[in-house]
């Protein structure tokens, strides 16, 4: 049997081949400290574990939901806006829950273009956000994340028929992969180009409790003029290590949210609602449980950053997110120096090349195992004696 065209212009799964490549190291009986992927290490808070066992008991939980999702969970999105970030949002009309915001990236696209038409996305990016721009059948251009510009994409660099055909536009910060961080005057510029080109944005805020050194990572709907151009994704994923729950909301621009509300009702029948009521509490109970989370990934990355500086390996501490963006060093390609810390180091990174072009010369690493595997990755790092 054939599939159809569609599948078979999908993307391959960047992390596939990469989860491969160690799952074969490890059933060799290698000890690999794997730092390539995206997967919170810690477990969830146990007072939203609590909160779904009761919701779980509930008979209410096993019908259908609405489609839309349960009203508890609109509102405490809401609540979690105003709360967080001084943003009002109707919980009736500006919110849509998402069974992870992963969905909600790769469907809107088919919620808002038409086929050949163009969105922007940064270079490098999030590999999913690809998933729905082939599923769409639409194209796209991209924006270079430079250093020079801290990883923020410079509008006025893109030719004037790039601006003309965009449709929609992706950003995500505390970005992934690079760590970067937005600033005020950033967002307000993507409002203004947004207007002035008609383009719809979304933006990507699935680091948006993960902020370091002091710094509380901004929303983009605290730019004046967001929600008349653009949504945001929010997932419970990172902020409360949710990530197998697969729950996240979008927030923002009424005719957006309705559109993927739409989408949805065909597609989905919302989540099992005692996640809903889960996901809800969570967001409205004390928080003191995402402090520490961030806590201790601004403790690791500090580890990080010190033991790569003692190796001779020249980086830039990341601003937020739970990743580091890490120069590869002279006379290597990110993928060669992938392939080398697999295969001599014992320790997966992500080349940087997999998430576009310019991410050529770099690695991701993900602060996602415990200070000593850090300091053991990194000491195995400093063995193969490249940096001196
Ligand atoms: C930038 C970015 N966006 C979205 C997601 C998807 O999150 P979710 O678990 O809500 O699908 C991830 C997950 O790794 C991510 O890194």
């Amino acid at each position: 049997m054939e599939f159809s065209k569609k599948l078979q212009q999908l993307p391959p799964q960047f992390f596939a081949s990469l989860v491969q490549k160690v799952n074969a190291a490890i059933a060799d009986g290698r000890d690999i400290i794997n730092l390539g992927q995206g997967n919170p290490d810690q477990p969830t808070p146990v007072h939203i574990v609590d909160a779904l066992q009761q919701a779980a008991e509930n008979p209410i939980s096993h019908k259908y939901p609405p489609f839309r999702g349960i009203e508890e969970l609109r509102e405490a999105a809401a609540a979690f806006y105003l709360r967080e970030y001084g943003v009002h949002i109707d919980p009736k009309t500006e919110v849509a829950i998402v069974g992870g915001t992963k969905i909600g990236l790769v469907e809107l696209p088919l919620a808002l273009m038409n086929p050949g038409d163009y969105m922007l996305l940064p270079d490098p990016v999030y590999p999913d956000y690809l998933s729905g721009v082939a599923l769409a059948d639409i194209q796209f251009d991209t924006m270079p994340l430079l250093p020079e510009n801290n990883f923020l994409p410079d509008y006025n660099t893109l030719g004037e028929k790039i601006k003309e055909r965009a449709k929609l536009l992706y950003i995500n910060y505390p970005n992934n992969p690079t760590g970067a961080i937005a600033t005020n005057d950033f967002f307000a510029e993507t409002v203004a180009f947004a207007k002035k080109y008609n383009i719809a944005v979304a933006h990507d805020f699935a680091y948006g409790a993960i902020g370091f050194d002091g710094k509380k990572p901004i929303s983009f709907l605290q730019a004046e003029g967001a929600k008349d151009v653009g949504i945001e994704f929010y997932t419970l994923s990172k902020t409360f290590n949710m990530a197998g729950w697969r729950v996240g909301f979008a927030v923002g621009n009424a005719k957006i949210i309705e559109a993927i509300q739409l989408l949805q009702d065909h597609l989905f029948c919302s989540l099992f609602p005692a996640v809903q009521h889960a996901a809800a509490h969570a967001l409205t109970a004390e928080q003191t449980a995402v402090e520490q989370l961030r806590a201790t990934y601004e403790s690791r990355r500090n580890v990080l950053v010190e033991e790569a500086k003692k190796i001779g390996w020249q980086v830039e501490a990341p601003a937020g997110s739970f990743f580091a963006w890490l120069p590869v060093p002279q006379g290597y390609t990110s993928e060669q120096f992938t392939d080398l810390l697999l295969n001599k180091a014992d320790v997966a990174v992500a080349n940087g090349k997999g998430f576009g072009e310019f991410g050529e010369g770099y690695v991701r690493v993900g602060l996602l195992v415990c200070e000593e595997r850090l300091r053991e990755a990194m000491q195995r790092i400093a063995a193969l004696n490249i940096f001196s």
